[in-house]
């Protein structure tokens, strides 16, 4: 894991050291592509490296099997084979659909990410989990496949909308609720105007990947509970995503809807200090997240996809809830009444 400020232009440089092959795919979609692309194939081309740039359209309908497997047939035409690698160019949906392609590509080949937002950053890239979307749901097909290497370039973020940006946010409150409650007091006296290249956003970035790496690392494959604690505030917040047909709302977004959410039943349910709430939905809001529903938007779709989410199978609900910022663990008192309560107030 590498992160610092103008990585790019090392990275052919940074690749030779971890990377014993020569022959590379760049997977990054039509955003990403043309205002990074060209750095990255000048410094790559430097080291030696061969290289075929793969583009493909930037959004989330983008990550599909379909997808997936045109990419794997424009590597093969590309003459790429066992001992090539790729490079996934961009943020979670390019760094889970190029993860995939390099899982399944000649039964697994190293797998370099280069995430671009900040959500890629502190989440996306760190795990392992990599996929695409089906008609019925996202993530429901992939695969576990470390990268062999994580470059952070902060200088990426500066195109990155400020809605994109922000969203990044929400995931590193979420962290700072369920596991850390210095980072919080930190993120409190955060200017919001802070330089995206500050030396605040490097340490902050490093902080989260530390939290998500000790929690993945004592759960590698979702059986203790552990890893699920990194679902805090995702239950209604998937939920919220599919109500507004994942338009309305960005993944961040409808994350922070969640959270608000999941204090409210953290209320009821772990004691959380309602101080402790209002809080973490001030931190939300100095971040321009939402933390209430537009009041026309449909709250009862809300609740349908709540009752297609697999956690309420047999009527017993694992859901993520926080006593206090700085801790989480998983309750099973919680009911789905309590979520319809949290969600009709939001
Ligand atoms: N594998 C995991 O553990 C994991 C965890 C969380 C999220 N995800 C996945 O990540 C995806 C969401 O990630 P995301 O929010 O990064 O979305 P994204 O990759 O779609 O990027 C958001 C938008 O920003 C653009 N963009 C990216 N970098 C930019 C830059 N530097 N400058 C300007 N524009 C830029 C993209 O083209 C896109 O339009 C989802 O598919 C989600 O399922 C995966
Ligand atoms: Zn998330």
């Amino acid at each position: 894991m590498l992160i610092g400020p103008s990585l790019l232009e090392e990275l052919g440089k940074q690749a030779r050291k971890y990377v014993a092959r020569e022959i590379c795919a760049i997977i990054s979609d039509s955003n990403v592509a043309p205002l990074f692309a060209d750095r990255v194939e000048k410094s790559l081309t430097a080291a030696g490296f061969r290289l075929t740039l793969i583009t493909i359209p930037s959004g989330e309908k983008s990550k599909t099997l379909q997808q997936a497997g045109a990419i794997c047939d424009k590597m093969i035409a590309a003459g790429l084979d066992r001992q090539s690698f790729v490079i996934g160019l961009g943020g979670g949906m390019v760094g889970d659909i190029s993860g995939f392609v390099a899982a399944i590509y000649r039964r697994g080949i190293p797998h370099v990410q280069i995430p671009t937002t900040l959500l890629g950053m502190v989440d996306s890239s760190i795990g392992g989990k990599t996929g695409v979307n089906t008609h019925d749901g996202k993530n429901l097909i992939g695969a576990v496949h470390h990268p062999l290497l994580v470059i952070d370039d902060l200088d990426v973020l500066k195109t990155l909308p400020p809605r994109e940006f922000n969203q990044g946010f929400a995931e590193i409150i979420k962290h700072a609720v369920i596991a850390d409650d210095k980072m919080f007091r930190k993120l409190q006296s955060w200017r919001a105007r802070s330089p995206r290249r500050s030396l605040a956003l490097e340490s902050l970035i490093k902080r989260n990947i530390a939290i998500k790496s000790k929690i993945v690392a004592r759960d590698e494959s979702d059986r203790t509970g552990e890893r699920a604690l990194l679902n805090f505030g995702h239950t209604v917040g998937h939920a919220i995503e599919r109500a507004g047909d994942y338009r309305r709302f960005l993944h961040g977004e409808a994350l922070s809807l969640g959270i608000v959410a999941a204090c409210a039943i953290s209320i009821r349910r772990a004691g959380l200090a309602p101080d402790q709430r209002d809080a973490i939905v001030d931190l939300l809001r100095q971040f321009e997240l939402p933390t209430t529903l537009p009041k026309n938007f449909p709250r009862e779709k809300v609740f349908d996809a709540l009752k297609l989410d697999k956690k309420f199978e047999g009527g017993k609900v694992r859901f993520v809830v926080t006593p206090r910022v700085g801790a989480a663990h998983l309750a099973n008192d919680v009911t789905l009444d309590d979520i319809r309560e949290a969600v009709t107030q939001l």
